[in-house]
């Protein structure tokens, strides 16, 4: 592999192997890397949004690797995770002879990657996949776990487990990202290091300035730690079932409150952010967590320029309903992942009622704080 490129390699069940490869060129790699995994051929589903050479930068690896293989050209964007758009994968991958011994590629952002891998699982009953993931929240975060899917009316309704075999995670795309695209993926790197603990919080305020100036081996070691930390909670529970996996969801139950209540005008990341600190108080009345540990997830993530504070002209109480629409809630009670302190995120249940209360009164604290 090429020496600036960092590797990752992680075993699920059944030697269920997924594999990584970050850094600046990683999509050069792509063709060499699946030349060595012996597929027939590869179904490759590009988002025209990423610019052509860094596009043509793919499919010349593919070319001089001798493959053979097919392109559709898709519009990502939250629009494309429908179920027509499924309809389109599938009959274009029927129409060009793929098989089971084919290899399905999705290029782009997550909203791609969650549209691709779920055609991917349901395909002729599933064909394996890899993935080259375009934006920073696809990389950091979309890319690895093998949740798939589309929307119906809300969204991710119809979905599955799906992992990829490969993620290729090639930092050059991330420098035609808008910057605002761009900062708010940096939410999800910060709550893997919430979850990690002190020494990855601290590392990413120490090198806060060139992840800002999307300095390339800063940006690939931040994402293949995000890889890492997400990929060993879901090795412990891989769809979803002990609960381990609920953890990645920290500073979400108040995100997606905050997306709901805004239409979805608010970016993920920006919710995310405004939600980990909100947790994070909710953190120190439940759980007793340092005062000093919000504070610290409050610092890095304003030191990246992201929000913290929830919307002045919203009602947390009214916001905070849209908890009861919470996937993780079971009849009248949540499961609510909190921390006890920075890297010792715990499960904690409760009545849906209290979460609602307990999330409201730490909403005014950030708000204070
Ligand atoms: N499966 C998971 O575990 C998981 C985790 C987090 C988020 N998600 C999903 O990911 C989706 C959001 O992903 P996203 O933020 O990547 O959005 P996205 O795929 O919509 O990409 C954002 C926009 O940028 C464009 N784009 C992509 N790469 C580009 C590049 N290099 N340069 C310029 N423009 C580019 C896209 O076409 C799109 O218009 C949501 O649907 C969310 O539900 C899934």
């Amino acid at each position: 592999m090429g020496s600036s490129s960092l590797h990752y390699s992680w075993t699920l069940r059944e030697e269920q192997r997924v594999e990584a490869i970050v850094g600046p060129g990683a999509r050069r790699l792509l063709g060499r890397l699946v030349g060595r995994m012996g597929y027939s051929s590869t179904a490759l589903i590009v988002d025209r949004h990423v610019p052509e050479p860094l596009r043509k930068g793919l499919e010349d690896s593919l070319k001089e690797a001798g493959l053979r293989y097919s392109i559709l050209m898709v519009s990502g964007g939250e629009q494309l995770k429908s179920v027509e758009s499924l309809v389109e994968i599938w009959r274009w991958l029927l129409s060009q002879g793929f098989t089971r011994d084919s290899l399905l590629v999705a290029y782009g952002g997550g909203t791609l990657s969650d549209t691709a891998g779920f055609a991917a699982a349901t395909y002729m009953r599933g064909v394996d996949w890899a993935t080259v993931p375009t934006t920073l929240l696809a990389m950091a975060d979309a890319a690895a776990g093998g949740k798939t899917g589309v929307n119906l009316g809300a969204k991710n309704v119809v979905g599955a487990f799906h992992h990829p075999r490969l993620i290729v995670a090639d930092t050059e795309h991330l420098t035609t990202l808008p910057i605002e695209d761009y900062v708010s993926g940096l939410a999800e790197v910060v709550k893997h290091a919430v979850l990690a603990g002190r020494d990855a919080l601290s590392w990413i305020q120490s090198v806060e300035k060139e992840l800002l100036e999307r300095r390339s081996d800063t940006v690939a070691r931040a994402i293949g730690f995000s890889l890492d930390v997400k990929m060993k909670i879901v090795a412990r529970d891989p769809r979803e079932r002990k609960g381990d996996r609920m953890l990645l969801n920290l500073g979400h139950t108040v995100a997606h409150a905050l997306e709901r209540a805004t239409g979805y005008v608010m970016r993920h990341g920006h919710a995310v952010s405004i939600g980990l600190v909100v947790e994070a108080y909710a953190s120190v009345e439940k759980l007793g967590a340092p005062v000093e540990d919000a504070e610290t997830i409050k610092a890095v993530l304003e030191g990246l320029g992201l929000p913290t504070r929830p919307p002045g002209n919203l009602n947390p109480m009214e916001t905070l309903k849209g908890v009861w629409l919470d996937k993780k809630r079971r009849g009248d009670r949540i499961v609510l992942p909190l921390i006890r302190s920075i890297g010792d995120p715990v499960l904690v249940e409760m009545r849906v009622e209290e979460a609602v209360r307990l999330l409201a009164r730490a909403w005014e604290r950030a708000l204070q704080a």
